[in-house]
Order: C-alpha cells, then sequence, then structure tokens
C-alpha cells in the first residue's frame, strides 16, 4: 500500500499545505507565509479535519511571531497571544484547534527568560510535535481500531476523518490503513457528505490512492447499505467531544448513529486525546459552525434553489453518547459509560498530576 499523504508539511523553513479545496482535480499545495494566510487557510477549508487545524494554527503561530522584531519577550508574548486569539476566530467547532493554541503558548509561558530568538524556535519545535504527536496517535487509534473490525468485510464512513485530516493515516480511517498493511483489506463505503463533498471529493480520493477498494454512494443512501448488510460497522472521526462522550462530527453523523442501531450496526468514532473537551459536561455545549447559504443553495456556481429562499447550513451536528459503541482512541477502547472511561483510559496520568 502506498503511504497515505501528510497534509501538512514543514520544508526548508517553509509551510506546506495540500489545498483541499482543489482535490479531486488536482494535487495542489500552497504555501502559507503568514498568520493571515493561514487564517484563511483554515477558514475556506484548503486544510480542514480536526487535528489537522491544530497542526495548522501551531504553525499559524511561528508564522505570527518568525520575523517579528520584538524588543523583548514580553512583546513577544503579546504578539504571541494577538495571533492566537486571530487563528481562534477562523472556524469554532474542532477544538483541536483551541488546544493547540493553548498548548504552544503555555509552553512559551514555562519557558520565560529564554531570550527572544529561543523563543521562537520553541514555538517552532512544539508545533512540529504537535504534528508528529498526532501521526503517532493516529497510528496508535489504527491499532486499537483494526481489533474492533478484523471480522468486517466492509464500513460506512463520513465525511473525511483520513490522512488529509490529521497529520498523516487520519482517525476513522487509519484501521483501515493498518489492516491493509496486514494483508486485510476492508471496503469502504463513502458518504459523499453535503453540502462541501468531504466524503466524494477528500475520502474517495485519498483512499483510492492507497489502493482500498471504494464504494461512493450519496448521504441518502446510507439507509440501504445498511438495510442490504453490505456494512459491518459506521466508523466516523470527531470534531469536540465532551465529557459524557457526545460527539459532534460534520452534519450527517447523528443520522447515520441513528440508522446505524436500527440495523444492529456498531457505531464508532474515532478521535485523539486532543478532541476531547471536558470543560463541556455535555454537547448541548459544542459551539456549531453555521455556514454560507451559497454551500446549500449552489453547485459550484450554479444556483440550485430558488434565490432568496431560507437556509439552515450548520457545519456540525452532536451525536448523543447512547448511539456510540466505542470511541477509539490512542491510548486504547474507550467503552460506556464514557464519563468513566474517559478520565480511566484516555486522562488517569492528568489526573493524577
Ligand atoms: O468541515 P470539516 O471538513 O473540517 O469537517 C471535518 C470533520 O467533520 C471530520 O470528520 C472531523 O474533523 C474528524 S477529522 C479526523
Amino acid at each position: 500500500m502506498p503511504e497515505p499523504v501528510s497534509p501538512i508539511v514543514w520544508r526548508d523553513g517553509e509551510l506546506e499545505i495540500i489545498d483541499q479545496t482543489r482535490l479531486p482535480e488536482e494535487l495542489v499545495f500552497i504555501r502559507p507565509r503568514t498568520v493571515e494566510e493561514v487564517w484563511k487557510a483554515i477558514r475556506e477549508l484548503k486544510v480542514r479535519g480536526a487535528p489537522a487545524l491544530g497542526i495548522a494554527a501551531a504553525f499559524g503561530l511561528y508564522l505570527a511571531i518568525k520575523d517579528f522584531q520584538a524588543k523583548g519577550e514580553e512583546e513577544l508574548c503579546a504578539q504571541l497571544k494577538k495571533a492566537a486569539d486571530y487563528l481562534a476566530s477562523s472556524r469554532p467547532t474542532a477544538v483541536n484547534l483551541f488546544w493547540a493554541l493553548k498548548r504552544v503558548q503555555e509552553k512559551v509561558a514555562r519557558a520565560q527568560g529564554l531570550g527572544v530568538e529561543k523563543i521562537k524556535e520553541l514555538v517552532l519545535r512544539e508545533a512540529l510535535a504537535i504534528q508528529q504527536e498526532d501521526e503517532s496517535m493516529c497510528l496508535a487509534i489504527g491499532r486499537y481500531g483494526a481489533e474492533l473490525l478484523k471480522e468486517a468485510q466492509a464500513i460506512l464512513t463520513h465525511c473525511n476523518a483520513g490522512t488529509l485530516a490529521t497529520a498523516r493515516y487520519g482517525t476513522a480511517l487509519a484501521p483501515v490503513y493498518y489492516l491493509a498493511t496486514q494483508g486485510k483489506v476492508l471496503r469502504v463505503f463513502v458518504d459523499e457528505t453535503r453540502p462541501l463533498l468531504q466524503g466524494a471529493r477528500l475520502t474517495a480520493w485519498e483512499l483510492k490512492q492507497a489502493g482500498i477498494p471504494v464504494t461512493l454512494i450519496t448521504d441518502s443512501m446510507a439507509a440501504v447499505v445498511m438495510q442490504k448488510g453490505w456494512v459491518q460497522a459506521v466508523v466516523v472521526g470527531a470534531d469536540r467531544i465532551a465529557a459524557n462522550g457526545d460527539v459532534a462530527n460534520k452534519i450527517g453523523t447523528y443520522g447515520l448513529a441513528i440508522l446505524a442501531r436500527e440495523h444492529g450496526l456498531p457505531f464508532y468514532v474515532a478521535a485523539p486525546s486532543s478532541t476531547f473537551d471536558l470543560t463541556l459536561a455535555t454537547g448541548e455545549e459544542i459551539p456549531i459552525e453555521e455556514r454560507e447559504p451559497a454551500e446549500i443553495t449552489h453547485l459550484g456556481l450554479r444556483p440550485i434553489a430558488p434565490q432568496g429562499i431560507a437556509v439552515f447550513n450548520p457545519a456540525f451536528d452532536v451525536t448523543p453518547h447512547h448511539y456510540i459503541t466505542a470511541i477509539i482512541t490512542e491510548k486504547g477502547i474507550l467503552r460506556p459509560p464514557y464519563q468513566e472511561s474517559i478520565s480511566q483510559v484516555l486522562f488517569k496520568e492528568a489526573a493524577r498530576q
């Protein structure tokens, strides 16, 4: 199997990002040079997917201070904070973005006295560490998830929680890639994922690149695929998971969870610990991004609805925890009751400190 691509690379002092809005037609890299360009790339979904947003934001922080002529550490930190607040305004739902911004700032706060240049280096090192750790977490998710899917012939997934959404390997797709390296090839049914078609454009593209068999369906065909017994599990990613296990993910995920329950199929969520937000008791508190009506009223530039029609276009929904069979993380598989398993499996070191 060819190695899945990495959507974000730091190469020769430059940030290189796959422009995901151009896929599947062409594989084009962009090189944002400023924090403003990183913000725009995030806002316009050139880079997207919860873990990838955190990685991009961390590199965005470095770009914000790299050439900043600070008189001292205080001024540098003020610039860093300004950049972090700005990047935090790009997209609201994926907590990985806020997690990464906080992590870099906390690292800097602990390194006071190092001097301006060394702090700049520290910020770059932290961004690289976030990227490297995400890749390792995805690999571990792949190994744990493979245990759950080893008897399956096919799975259904939604949106893109693959290599393009992470440092590499993905979350929901990581078990598929891992099993392929072990000689077990699963078929993946991919929802096209209206309105922005991350499933059709991105998931279908990356799986095809990797030589994994894909069947593309429209979102409304998922029920029939389950009814026919063509998939043995549903596996999705997550943008934010609350303390009780409620999961925010791409719009349409909640409906799939209900369908999976009706058809007696396991519904798995795959996510690294950076996707958990224990400051929120339930999914009701997760901020849900609402996007432009034109994403629904137009196909590209062509109108497909009457002009001026009322539109509701939330980018994410929240799946209540009781529909989720298990959450696959880099530290192990979480089972209900999630309130307990999250703190026992995922954050036990943090609790001990
Ligand atoms: O709007 P997007 O494309 O950023 O939404 C992405 C998703 O909903 C993914 O499923 C989620 O971020 C998990 S990525 C590993």
